[in-house]
């Protein structure tokens, strides 16, 4: 597969999109953002990395970080998670609330924010030094050790997380939250603050692109069968109420995140991470969603 090639085209044929859609204006640290950027990178599983545009600029990750939520807890905890999150597409936002009070406090999954903030919970409870394994984990995963925590973004999204605190006091008072209300937001906050770039996000998600070999990072483990599930949890739930579109579109597993971020796998083929900030009424890159249909639809190889 020429993917050199592939990417320049794609590079190309998404131009018209170059203006389309908003950067996230809710958390005034991504506004400080260059709207305009654009980045992506491919690594296949035997190792060959291949980059275009800004995938060395380092963006905040957002809500993809929920997905190295749901390895460290279903690492650690198993399926007793399944007993406090769903595994059910949601159709909804990722900060809807309404659909927590109709199931008693249960998140339909572990990528929309509720649940994200029940993982919290568990790591809290489950490590000894909760921000700093999830951090170390982070790097081991994509090989890097000066992965960081943006405290200035984690700062102003409490400032401004109305709805994700509402969110938690919903979640507690149905019991579904052991520790106190304010660590788990501090925690998430800090989860969505992390700044990586394409590469970086690439080599982090490829251990989900081949679940034949062991996934061991840092202590947490994970067996073929649980990187198959969160696979499955991906392609069903990584894009709230546009999941299905994304499905249709690229056919891919995925997550994106509100900095223009989307990170997905394609297995035993490769991983691929792809930024650009503009994003559409949904919360998701116009030009990475993009990019990604037109990948899967030049290299005509996706999961169906
Ligand atoms: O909870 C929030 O509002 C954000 N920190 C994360 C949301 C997000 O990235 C949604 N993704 N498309």
């Amino acid at each position: 597969m020429n993917y050199p090639q592939i990417l320049k085209e794609i590079y190309e044929e998404i131009q018209p999109y170059a203006k389309t859609g908003e950067p996230a204006s809710y958390i005034p640290e991504l506004l400080k953002v260059n709207p305009d950027r654009y980045g992506i990178c491919l690594r296949t599983i035997e190792g060959k990395e291949f980059a275009l545009g800004d995938s060395n600029e380092r963006f905040a990750v957002q809500s993809i970080s929920k997905v190295f939520s749901l390895a460290m807890s279903f690492g650690r905890v198993g399926n007793k998670l399944w007993k406090r999150i769903g595994v059910e597409p949601s159709g909804n936002a990722f900060n809807s609330i309404f659909q927590l009070e109709m199931e008693q406090g249960i998140p339909r999954n572990p990528l929309i924010n509720a649940g994200a903030l029940v993982m919290a919970d568990v790591l809290l409870s489950a490590l000894d030094y909760p921000e700093r394994e999830y951090l170390s984990f982070v790097r081991k995963l994509c090989g890097n050790d000066m992965i960081q925590y943006n405290e200035s973004m984690a700062t102003s999204e409490r400032e401004y997380g109305y709805l994700n605190a509402a969110i938690t006091n919903m979640l507690k008072y149905h019991g579904n939250l052991e520790n106190d209300i304010e660590r788990v937001l501090r925690f998430y906050f800090r989860q969505c603050s992390i700044g990586m770039n394409c590469r970086e996000l690439a080599r982090a998600f490829l251990p989900f692109a081949d679940h034949t070999r062991p996934f061991s990072f840092d202590g947490t483990e994970l067996t073929t069968s649980q990187v198959k599930r969160i696979n499955a949890i991906m392609q069903t739930c990584g894009f709230y109420d546009e999941a299905g579109e994304f499905s249709y579109l690229v056919g891919l597993p995925g997550k994106s995140g509100v900095g223009g971020g989307i990170a997905a796998v394609c297995p035993r083929k490769y991983s691929v991470a792809v930024w650009s900030p503009r994003l559409n009424p949904k919360g998701n890159s116009v030009m990475g969603m993009k990019a990604l249909e037109l990948l899967t639809t030049k290299t005509a190889v996706s999961i169906f």
